[in-house]
């Protein structure tokens, strides 16, 4: 088993250390590489995504990815930011499906901005279309507006666009998923007001038809926002596009209280995946040794159930996450009073202890 490790960049590398740890103690035989990502690589190759990077990630089973950014790149050209990174994998990998599991772990109830009651037992899985959408779609650019409100203005443009096998076969990794849970999805689009969209709820419609054991409902995004924040418990799976899962993944997750807890996988045809924590890269607490490494930590579980077919030892994670939040630590994004406060470091290696 083959590991492309891309720390990137703020709170990545710190993060992905723990998580490292964590596998190289499991016993596994398991190959490991390093190679720059983000802002990182682009400092030292002048790249985000440079071809020996790109290259390592092809060639690996799995890629373990902690996050990209800074702000201090906001004025570079857009092919040059950290970002492109992140995308550039995507696309290139065709990672096409991303699951974003949102779980309000037990003893976390009270970091929640909701109401206990509220999100007590929550468990959703998002899940993304990764490769399309207006993240991907041509053309787009700026150029001098010939029409419209303001003829002669500067406009810019980007193009939503699926095709009818984007959305199938994204719309199949969802019923799946939810034949392993309580056989419900919810496919959020904005069919009233988009073309890309109607096609997106015909389609999953129809594919839907191949799974008569699911029960599919459709939801506008913006009642979708609403109603996660209203009665998130109401949702199992949720399939959505691109940007749209963007957004919903973020609300998704912060319901559960911290986004440090939270894993993700993004996956291509031949379940080849990138796992990488659903938050980003936190420049602002860089350094400073108190990010939480757990949502990496779980993204490296979810590497080895679907990626790597090592069940047991994704289950050997998920337990020992658990006993350290029951054993009371926690580090500042979920800390409450009367629990232990840990740091980076600390947290990982009471996983490896729990292990
Ligand atoms: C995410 C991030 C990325 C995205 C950015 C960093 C390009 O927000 O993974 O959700 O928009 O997909
Ligand atoms: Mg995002």
């Amino acid at each position: 088993m083959k590991i492309a490790v891309l720390p990137g960049d703020g709170i990545g590398t710190e993060i992905v250390a723990e998580a490292v740890k964590v596998l190289q103690a499991l016993d596994l035989k398991i190959e490991m590489e390093t190679a720059l990502v983000g802002g990182a690589a682009y400092e030292a190759h002048g790249h985000p995504l440079p071809e020996a990077t790109l290259k390592l990630a092809k060639q690996a089973d799995a890629i373990l990815f902690g996050a990209v950014g800074d702000w201090k790149y906001d004025k570079l050209e857009r092919a040059l930011r950290p970002e492109q990174a992140i995308l550039g994998l995507r696309k290139n990998l065709g990672l096409f499906a991303n699951l974003r599991p949102a779980i309000c772990y037990e003893q976390l109830v009270d970091a929640s901005s909701l109401k206990p009651e509220l999100i007590a037992g929550l468990d959703i899985l998002i899940i993304r279309e990764l490769t399309g959408d207006v993240y991907f779609g041509q053309p787009r650019g700026r150029r001098i507006a010939t029409d419209g409100l303001f003829p002669g203005a500067e406009e810019a443009f980007d193009t939503m666009r699926y095709s009818r096998p984007e959305i199938e076969r994204i719309a199949h990794v969802a019923f799946q998923a939810a034949r392993k849970r309580s056989k419900r999805v919810t496919s959020v689009d904005k069919a009233n007001v988009l073309e890309t969209f109607q096609l997106w709820k015909d389609v999953v419609t129809e594919v839907g038809q191949q799974y008569p054991d699911v029960e599919l409902d459709h939801m506008y995004v913006d009642n979708a926002a609403m109603q996660l924040v209203r009665a998130p418990k109401k949702f199992d799976v949720v399939v959505t596009g691109n940007l749209f899962g963007d957004i919903l993944s973020d609300e998704a997750a912060m319901l559960t209280g911290s986004i440090g807890m939270l894993p993700s996988a993004s996956l291509n045809a031949s379940n080849q995946g990138l796992y990488e924590p659903s938050h980003g890269s936190a420049p602002d607490i860089a350094g400073k040794g108190i990010a939480n490494p757990l949502a990496t930590i779980l993204s490296a579980a979810m590497m080895l159930r679907f990626s790597l077919n090592q069940a047991a030892a994704a289950q050997r994670i998920e337990a020992a996450v658990k006993t350290v939040l029951a054993q009371g630590l926690r580090t500042a994004d979920i800390f409450s009073p009367g629990s232990t406060r840990v740091s980076t470091v600390e947290m990982g290696a009471a996983v490896l202890r729990a292990l």
